[in-house]
This record gives structure tokens, C-alpha cells and sequence, in this order.
């Protein structure tokens, strides 16, 4: 497994990460007992993996701590807390002081059995969230990490509802992020100009979201978002199959499938350092893994995703 620098923290890291939360949560979501769970986690390990997202709402640190027990001073973890107290509307204002965010973090780290997490992340945060989050949670983040318990800061987005990216732009004005994680996939590469740009240039580390998510991974989600997209003038009309959109992604040649093709197509963006999968399944995880480090598509397959879907900004692919 291709490893690459995760920008200024200097960590050495797989171009290839484990996410630990989305829809599968490690297998959570269906059914998986904690035995299954952390046994991808180990099979990711063994194929070369060594960065591991989890985050306290995702309940699956427990997991990634039994993994990685043995190996801690191997494997990078990146967790998260969000911003809002918990059981509140996490749209919502109802924030956590910096001195409580500062003891819940205690409660990551118990969960995880760990002393110290590599990137801890303020959780996806709203645009209209981050000024408080830079006034009063930032200095927690400092605090903790001055007290050993994190190494370095970061912060994600909640790219569902903000397709635009625009709490990161904001964001990225701000020099304190060591590492952002953003939304990024074949239907809304929106972030290529509004997050790489910056994060290239203040050499920050860039973790990639919903590479696949649903709509790349069901045909029929993502007939119908292609679909609502025409509907809505946002990629012509002429330009797509309507009963197979993403057909031409599954071609001798180009891609074995659209998962393929849509995970090939975020490892090769440059800026993007660390591409998340999120699986429970051993055998996606296999292939995911082979996908991501699979040579690039071919220029004139990512021309044409460009020439459909360059300037797409409105949907998520959740
Ligand atoms: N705001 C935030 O901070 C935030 C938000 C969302 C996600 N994240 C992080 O980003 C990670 C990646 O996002 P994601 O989990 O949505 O990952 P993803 O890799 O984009 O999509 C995963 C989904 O696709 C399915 N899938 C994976 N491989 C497949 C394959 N080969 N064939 C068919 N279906 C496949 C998975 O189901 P199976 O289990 O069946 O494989 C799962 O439902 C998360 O796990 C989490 O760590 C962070």
C-alpha cells in the first residue's frame, strides 16, 4: 500500500484509510458483532492500512481500539467529537463549552484505550457553527493538545447539507487546521477548487468523504440523482445516458465497476491525500482497497466526467 505525507503533520500515512462511521459503520449498521468489526479493521491492517477514522457518534472506538491495541505506535487514528452537546439538534446552537469538550475527549480516549489520538476533529461542522467553534473550541483543542491528549487539529464538514463547501472556505482562512476532512466524489468534485486550492497551498491534510457513499454504489440512486440534476439544468440533457448514466465508466479499458471508477477517481486528485472507504464487508474492503491503488482513469474518461459533472455543486451523492 502507497503511503504519501498527510501534509504539514509530517505522518506518514496509507493513501488508502479505513472509515469507521458512515453507512456501515464497520458492519454496525447490519448486524456485525464486535468480533466481526474489528476484524476488518485488522484485515485493512493487514493490507497495508494505517489510518483508521472513527468518531465518538459513530460508536465504533471501542472497535478500533481492540484492533489496534497491540500496534498503537503503528497505525494513525483520527476521532472526532461534535460541536453541539450531545442529544441536542446537531444543526443546532446549543454548544459545548470549550471545558466540557476538553473533559468529553477523555471519554474518546477511554473508548479507544488509548493515551493520545493523532487528529482529533471538531465533528461536521456547520458554516454558521464554525465562529463559535473558532473562538471557543479552538482553544480547547489547543489545550488538549499542549496536555499530550491529541496531536494535531482538524476539522470535517457536514458535507450533506453544505454541498458547497462553504464552512471549509472559511475555515481554511484560519491557519490553526493541521488537517480537513471534505466531501469529494465523481458527481460533486465542487472541493477541487473550493478546498484542495487551499489546502495545497497552506499544506494542510486533505481527507476524502463519500467517494462512493450511496449514489455511487446503487445504479438506482444514482440514475435518479443524475436524472434530478438534468431536471434541475444543472448537467445538460445531452450529455448522459438516462437509463445508464454511468455506464461509460464500465468499459473495457476504463473500469471494472462504478465503485471502481469512483474511488480510482478521488486517489488521483491531487491534493487529496487519504481516500476513506467505509465498508463492513471483507470482500468490498478487498476490492476498495485494489481500486484505490489502481492507476488513474483515462484522461479522456475523467475529461468527459469533467465535461458532465465539472461544475455540479448542489448534491452530496449521500
Ligand atoms: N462529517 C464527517 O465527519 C463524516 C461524514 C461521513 C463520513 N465520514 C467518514 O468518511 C468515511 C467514508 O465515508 P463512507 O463510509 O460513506 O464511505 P464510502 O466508502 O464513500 O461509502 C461506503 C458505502 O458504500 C458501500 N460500499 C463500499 N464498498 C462497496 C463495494 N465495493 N460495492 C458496493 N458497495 C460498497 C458500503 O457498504 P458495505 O458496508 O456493504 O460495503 C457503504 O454503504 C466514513 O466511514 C467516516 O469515517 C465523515
Amino acid at each position: 500500500m502507497e503511503r504519501v505525507t498527510l501534509g504539514r503533520t509530517g505522518l506518514s500515512v496509507s493513501v488508502a484509510g479505513l472509515g469507521c462511521g458512515g453507512h456501515s459503520r464497520l458492519g454496525q449498521s447490519y448486524g456485525h458483532s464486535f468480533e466481526q468489526s474489528v476484524s476488518v479493521v485488522r484485515a485493512a491492517m493487514e493490507a497495508g492500512v494505517n489510518f483508521f477514522d472513527t468518531a465518538a457518534s459513530y460508536r465504533t472506538e471501542d472497535i478500533v481500539g481492540a484492533a489496534v491495541r497491540s500496534c498503537r505506535d503503528q497505525v494513525v487514528i483520527s476521532s472526532k467529537l461534535g460541536v453541539v452537546r450531545p442529544g441536542t439538534d446537531h444543526l443546532g446552537q446549543d454548544y459545548l463549552s470549550g471545558a466540557d469538550f476538553v473533559k468529553l475527549v477523555d471519554k474518546n480516549l477511554q473508548r479507544l484505550g488509548t493515551d493520545y489520538i493523532d487528529i482529533f476533529h471538531l465533528h461536521g461542522v456547520m458554516p454558521d457553527q464554525y465562529e463559535y467553534c473558532a473562538s471557543e473550541l479552538v482553544p480547547a483543542l489547543l489545550k488538549l493538545r499542549e496536555q499530550g491528549k491529541i496531536r494535531f487539529l482538524g476539522l470535517t464538514e457536514r458535507f450533506i447539507y453544505d454541498t458547497r463547501h462553504d464552512m471549509l472556505q472559511r475555515a481554511l482562512k484560519d491557519a490553526c487546521w493541521d488537517v480537513v476532512m471534505t466531501g469529494f466524489n465523481l458527481l460533486n468534485p465542487s472541493a477541487r477548487r473550493r478546498v484542495f486550492a487551499e489546502t495545497q497551498a497552506g499544506n494542510v491534510g486533505t481527507l476524502v468523504m463519500f467517494a462512493v457513499r450511496r449514489a455511487l454504489s446503487n445504479p438506482q440512486a444514482a440514475r435518479e440523482i443524475v436524472n434530478e440534476l438534468v431536471r434541475r439544468d444543472e448537467i445538460a440533457e445531452g450529455s448522459i445516458d438516462h437509463s445508464d448514466p454511468l455506464g461509460f465508466l464500465c468499459r473495457p479499458g476504463v473500469a471494472g465497476s462504478v465503485v471502481e471508477a469512483a474511488y480510482r477517481f478521488c486517489r488521483h486528485e491531487p491534493g487529496a491525500h487519504v481516500v476513506l472507504t467505509g465498508t463492513g464487508s471483507l470482500s468490498h474492503l478487498t476490492e476498495n482497497l485494489a481500486s484505490i491503488v489502481s492507476p488513474p482513469l483515462p484522461a479522456e474518461v475523467t475529461q468527459k466526467l469533467q465535461d458532465i459533472f465539472g461544475s455540479v455543486d448542489s448534491v452530496s451523492g449521500n
